[in-house]
């Protein structure tokens, strides 16, 4: 390669030794991929040290510092107290295990340093692939338009507030919603994840407009209870406007009937969401694929790659059917962005007219080395095999009488407890202990008012032995806290 002129240091951040830089590098990539490789060797997850975590409340840095010593810091600081959902072992929340493909994406993609927010280049082009793939994927037409966002919230409230402007016109960005008279009242169970409510409250419709429907026996929305309330809504003078169903609920795993809340919305004439944040990508697994059917005629649909896709994070991702309305909820002309025909301003729509956005990253790279390296044949595999393991952990308890089952077990999540006169305190002691025993990360959550461990089962890394060493550890854990309640 050409010799490149030395750099002035002090204005350029660019260094005046590239080859003791590349090898740095080197160095760098080759202590992550270790990191990965090696993971089974470490605890899920261990606490910060006081010591370490004082390390942090160091001042701003003034003066240039080499970076081999910022990359010490790193490994001795931040690496060994990361989340640790790396880790096959992780089972806590619904946090995805990302994979190596991803982790060179995000270096290739941090390069050349990509602003997506729009403009006519390449790393738009793959955007609209993986864009044009999702739809194909999901059964949504040419016209429908998707987006990249940081996750699963942020997708439920775009879609949010494409169903609005599609309810009351476009004239309520100008207004805001006061200005009509309509009640716009929205559906979704019980299950449903919070940040629902949450984008009724930022889409200033305010969360008592949600309705919290109830959900049947396998924790699925009640059919016969959102139409119920949704006549009642309307002989109230109430406007339905939306209902949000769920593929994969974050407590359990449960998929709503998709197909039923497609035939209620198109009877009622509502909007209708889905929120698939892990769920919905179970449709790569064949087994799987048929329970999300009625996903395809969602106007919406939510999910992350970064949860069940293996992307790491951040990859949210939200598919809109009416790609011209989901654009008319946010597009708004502005001189300094203005487009042209040709030149690097051309290449109209851009992704800054879908969403909040105008600055954005590069996550589609990821997120297309991801699927074209491991192809969706075989991220579906590892989805299925989540599901086995889950069942898997359902016969482990079923078979102890020290533990309950406290939730059907429908898909990758898993919530049990250990029998005990004080179950909520014990289970949430137990599940504490798991994480700090750097055997397993489940983490907690409350079913009928009782207190769950909850296993959800993400990882393509995690394999049967994970799953059979959290049950022994839960058994010494429960007879612990059983003999010092006795003693
Ligand atoms: C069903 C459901 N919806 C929404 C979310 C929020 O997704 P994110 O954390 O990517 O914003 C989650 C997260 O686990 C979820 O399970």
């Amino acid at each position: 390669m050409a010799k490149t002129p030395p750099v002035d240091s002090r204005t350029s951040l660019d260094p005046e030794d590239w080859e003791s830089l590349r090898a740095q590098g080197h160095r760098m990539l080759d202590d992550i991929l270790d990191y990965i490789e090696g993971i089974r060797n470490r605890p899920v997850w261990q606490p910060i040290p006081d010591e370490v975590r004082e390390r942090f409340r160091s001042e701003l840095p003034r003066t240039p510092g080499p970076l081999a010593d910022v990359h010490g810091e790193f490994m001795r600081l931040v690496l060994p107290y990361a989340t640790g959902n790396v880790h096959p072992g992780f089972m806590g929340w619904v946090h995805g295990g990302g994979n190596p493909a991803g982790v060179l994406a995000e270096i290739l993609a941090a390069g050349i340093n990509a602003n997506l927010g729009g403009r006519d280049h390449a790393p738009i082009e793959v955007e609209r692939q993986v864009v044009h793939w999702m739809r194909t994927l999901f059964g949504f037409p040419e016209t429908a338009s998707g987006l990249f966002v940081t996750g699963t919230s942020m997708a439920n409230l775009i879609a949010v507030l494409v169903a609005r402007a599609a309810t009351l016109g476009t004239g309520v960005r100008r207004k805001g919603v006061r200005a009509s008279a309509k009640r716009l009242t929205a559906y979704t169970s019980a299950a449903a994840h919070g940040c629902i409510a949450q984008a009724m409250d930022l889409s200033g419709l305010g969360v008592e407009a949600l309705r919290i429907i109830p959900t049947d026996d396998h924790h699925r929305i009640d059919i016969g209870a959102l139409t119920a309330a949704i006549r009642a809504d309307r002989a109230e003078g109430a406007a339905p406007f939306l209902v949000v169903g769920t593929a994969g609920t974050v407590d359990i795993g449960a998929i709503d009937d998709l197909a039923a809340l497609a035939e209620v919305a198109e009877s009622e004439k509502l909007w209708f969401h889905v929120d698939g944040a892990f769920g919905a990508l179970a449709i790569l697994a064949p087994e799987l694929a048929p329970r999300l059917v009625g996903i395809e005629r969602a106007d919406s649909l939510a999910f992350d790659f970064h949860k069940w896709g293996q992307v790491p994070y951040d990859a949210g991702f939200v598919l809109v059917r009416d790609g011209r309305m989901h654009r008319n909820a946010f597009a708004a002309p502005a001189a300094y962005l203005r487009r042209e025909t040709r030149g690097l301003a051309a290449g109209s729509s851009w992704p800054c007219d879908f969403g909040p956005d105008l600055s954005r990253g590069f996550r589609a790279l990821k997120t297309w080395f991801t699927f074209k390296m491991h192809g969706t044949e075989r991220i579906g595999r590892a989805i299925s095999h989540n599901c086995e393991l889950a069942q898997y952990l359902k016969s482990r308890i079923e078979a102890a009488p020290e533990l309950e089952l406290l939730a059907p077990v429908q898909l990758n999540i898993v919530c049990f407890g250990y029998r005990s006169a004080d179950a909520n305190r014990v289970n949430a002691e137990i599940a504490i202990a798991l994480q700090e025993s750097g055997i397993a990360a489940p983490s907690t959550t409350t079913i009928g008012g009782r207190l769950a461990i909850r296993a959800a089962i993400v990882n393509h890394r995690t394999e049967k032995r994970d799953i059979a060493s959290l049950i022994p550890a839960t058994l010494a854990l429960g007879a612990e806290r059983r003999k010092s309640a006795a003693a």
